[in-house]
């Protein structure tokens, strides 16, 4: 029986104080705080009085393991609870941050004890702005913001989209799984060992086309390279995803690159590699392309085609510099020793080797664990455990973290 790997925990170890200001979305401050919470953040919230009547403490308590506080003269919270939300804070989020929070968080106003806090904290400080498009647009509203940014506030959003009005607009606070991934961008940026990092990462399965609706491809979901890009993020790095695969929501702060084809796949790569730490292939990019794409759907015509293939160019051997460069192989046979050769012919610094022969439900393709052997160029290899994929990349960039300068 294999052994089921404990989940992600993103944030474990880290304490997050939510700060919820009055606005109709506050209700989305329950989903946040919960998220928050399954990435193993401790979570300490505080409410504004207006927050309070839009999304009550009450329910906060019942999701949360830290404390939440609204009424700073309540007489059953300890004395100077704001002073030790924000001692102990790794990071202070404000979400839902409505226009007059925004004011006082700008002005250093303390009349609450979500602004006293962010007063007392020396932790660094997101906000997720959530107001009507004409107030966002409002010159008051764009100086405070200008103002928290130029502290060095992390801002996310506004998103455009329906606001409560009914109208459209931009002003929308972003969704709460983008708050938890500013979150995390906040934290890696602030602490993270990957801060001033640049990392390009590849993910998904090229698809090369044999007429308008046919393509050759392949079985690669990109799990495995998103993953890559969120603990690169969640580590400080800035990070460049180049992928044929749509990622899940959560990536705040990753730079997306969609792209189709091994060609345009070599193009993107080449053009952001250039100054980049580390450039990790964890993509599926084909070997072999059609030589031709037919203009139009190819018919049935009673005698089967033949399609002509060609090689594709190899883009990770093609890229030279400095940078830590990580390979992926998947194998069905012989895959130390096939994996071992691609270091040297792909000049890696090392690979990353699994075993895709058996259908085994927990590793591979399309999984949320791998089962994966690591090869290094100076012959060393260690085998590591099941793991969830947020795992194996974290131990991915460990090895990149320990091939860089400091
Ligand atoms: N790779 C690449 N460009 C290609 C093919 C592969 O950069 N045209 C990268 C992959 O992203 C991966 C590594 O090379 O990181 C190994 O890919 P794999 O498909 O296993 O290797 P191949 O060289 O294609 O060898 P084979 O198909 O014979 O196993």
């Amino acid at each position: 029986m294999v052994e089921t790997p404990s989940p992600a925990a993103p944030l474990r170890d880290k304490r997050v104080v939510l700060g919820v200001s009055g606005s109709i979305a506050a209700y989305k401050a329950f989903e946040i705080a919960r998220r928050l919470e399954d990435c193993g953040a401790v979570v300490d919230v505080a409410l504004t009085p207006n927050a309070d009547r839009f999304a009550p403490a009450f329910t906060f308590r019942n999701l949360v393991s830290g404390d939440v506080a609204v009424d700073m003269w309540a007489t059953d919270v300890i004395s100077e609870l704001h002073v030790e939300m924000g001692r102990r804070a790794d990071a202070f989020v404000v979400a839902p941050a409505s226009a007059t929070t925004l004011a006082k968080l700008a002005q250093g106003i303390g009349d609450s004890m979500l602004t006293l806090t962010a007063l007392a904290t020396t932790a660094p400080i997101a906000v997720a702005p959530a107001m009507d498009a004409r107030m966002y647009a409002n010159a008051a509203v764009q100086q405070n913001v200008e103002k928290l940014r130029a502290r060095g506030v992390l801002v996310a959003g506004p998103a455009r989209g329906r606001l409560a009005s009914g109208r459209e607009g931009l002003g929308r606070m972003v969704e709460p799984v983008e708050v938890v991934g500013a979150t995390r961008a906040l934290i890696g940026r602030h602490a993270g060992d990957l801060r001033s990092k640049h990392v390009v990462v590849t993910a998904g399965g090229t698809r090369e086309a044999i007429d308008p609706v046919r393509f050759v491809g392949n079985h690669s979901t990109g799990k495995m390279g998103f993953a890559v890009a969120e603990a690169a993020r969640d580590r400080g790095a800035a990070v460049t995803l180049i992928t044929t695969q749509e990622p899940p929501p959560g990536m705040f702060g990753v730079v997306i690159r969609r792209v189709t084809s091994a060609a345009e796949m070599k193009a993107a790569v080449d053009e952001r590699v250039a100054g980049t730490d580390a450039l990790v292939m964890a993509a599926a990019v084909a070997d072999y392309r059609p030589v031709e794409a037919a203009e139009q759907k190819i018919k049935k015509s009673g005698s089967a085609p033949t399609i002509a293939l060609e090689e594709t160019a190899d883009i990770v051997a093609g890229v030279e510099g400095k940078l830590v460069k990580v390979g992926f192989a998947a194998e069905t046979e012989d895959l130390v020793a096939n994996a071992r050769k691609k270091v040297e012919a792909k000049g890696l610094d090392f690979i990353v080797a699994n075993d895709v022969s058996e259908a085994d439900a927990n590793s591979g393709f399309g999984t949320e664990t791998n089962q994966v052997t690591v090869l290094d160029r100076d012959g060393g290899s260690e085998q590591l455990p099941l793991l969830h994929k947020y795992d194996v990349a974290l131990r991915i960039l460990d090895r990149i973290a320990e091939r860089l300068p400091s």
